[in-house]
């Protein structure tokens, strides 16, 4: 995994657009970073998703009811704190297995002892893994049903969006579901607010990608030479994250070298926004169908479910 990160990092940084993969923004301290940020003001996404997600849970409930599925084999990719499936727990009912996978191994455990305290009769597995790998569930009677909160598959260009959820679609099997949060297009100051709100700790979440560089694989990044930028792109519908350099510098990473010119950035996350209709056609070209649509108010998020 030390090895993986490394070579990722490196290959990263010799790229003309220096780039890192965002999943390394999630040790134990960049998870409790993004907690932080959905506590925010600007942060709309995370508390418009949860206050959507008890409606979408009792609507589920008869959904499932109708086809007759009497039990759910719940698998949450990207669980971070778990907080998004209490919610959906406590409604549907006929939810007999769950599973949360996470990279960020260390938060998830943690996260999952709160869980069983609030759910104690449920069986709940723990994976830390990353869940663009192939992953292979317990074989289970249940019918599968994944979760994705969070707009996290924003985080992949599209193409690789469509990847995902075709291999998830291949991981759930025939029958399944896919239950996902999708941020959506909307004025661009409500989004750049969003990843960049009054109190930095968005800042210091994208920075923190620096500090675990240079305590896991030996280099010499100076957080104050870097600041942090949000921006939306309006092209190519994405918020963009970088951190700009402030000076001409060299950083170290295990004995390499990298040359930053002033103002140079490194690329650390993109999330892109959807309208519902543009997410269909990516859920349609992995091989999914939307069965249902649920809007906040002002349609500034969408929450899904799709159907194999
Ligand atoms: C945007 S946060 C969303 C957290 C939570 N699902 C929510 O809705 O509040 C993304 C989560 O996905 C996890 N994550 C990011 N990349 C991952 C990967 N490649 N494999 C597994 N987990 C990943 C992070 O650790 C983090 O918990």
């Amino acid at each position: 995994m030390k090895d993986e990160f490394l070579q990722d990092v490196l290959a990263g940084l010799r790229l003309p657009q220096k780039a890192l993969s965002p999943k390394y923004f999630y040790d134990a301290k960049g998870s409790k970073y993004f907690d932080q940020i959905c506590e925010l003001e600007e942060y709309y996404p995370y508390r418009t998703e949860l206050s959507l997600l008890p409606e979408v849970a009792r609507e589920l409930k008869q959904y499932f009811k109708e086809k007759s599925v009497s039990s759910i084999q719940l698998v949450e990719f990207g669980a971070g704190s778990l907080h998004k499936v209490k919610p959906v727990l406590k409604e549907l009912t006929m939810v007999t297995e769950f599973t949360a996978i996470d990279i960020s191994g260390e938060h998830l455990q943690e996260a999952s002892t709160e869980l069983a305290a609030s759910f104690p009769k449920l069986p709940i597995k723990v994976a830390q893994g990353d869940f663009t790998k192939p992953i292979k569930l317990e074989v289970s009677e249940a019918t599968p049903m994944g979760f994705f909160p969070g707009s996290t598959i924003g985080n992949f260009d599209p193409e690789d969006a469509r990847e995902f959820l075709e291999n998830a679609r291949t991981t759930l099997g025939e029958g399944s579901y896919m239950l996902l949060g999708v941020d959506t297009k909307k004025d661009q100051q409500m989004l750049e607010d969003a990843y960049d709100d009054s109190r930095n700790i968005t800042a210091r979440f994208n920075k923190n990608i620096l500090t675990r560089i240079n305590r896991e694989l030996n280099a010499d990044f100076e957080l104050d030479q870097f600041e942090h930028v949000a921006s939306y792109n309006q092209q190519l519908g994405r918020i963009e994250m970088h951190l700009r350099s402030l000076t001409a510098q060299q950083v170290q990473v295990s004995g390499e070298t990298f040359q930053f010119e002033k103002g140079e950035t490194i690329h650390t996350e993109n999330s892109y926004k959807y309208h519902p209709e543009e997410f269909d056609q990516l859920a349609t070209a992995a091989g999914w169908r939307r069965e249902c649509l649920w809007l906040a108010p002002d349609g500034i998020f969408a929450v899904m479910l799709l159907a194999n």
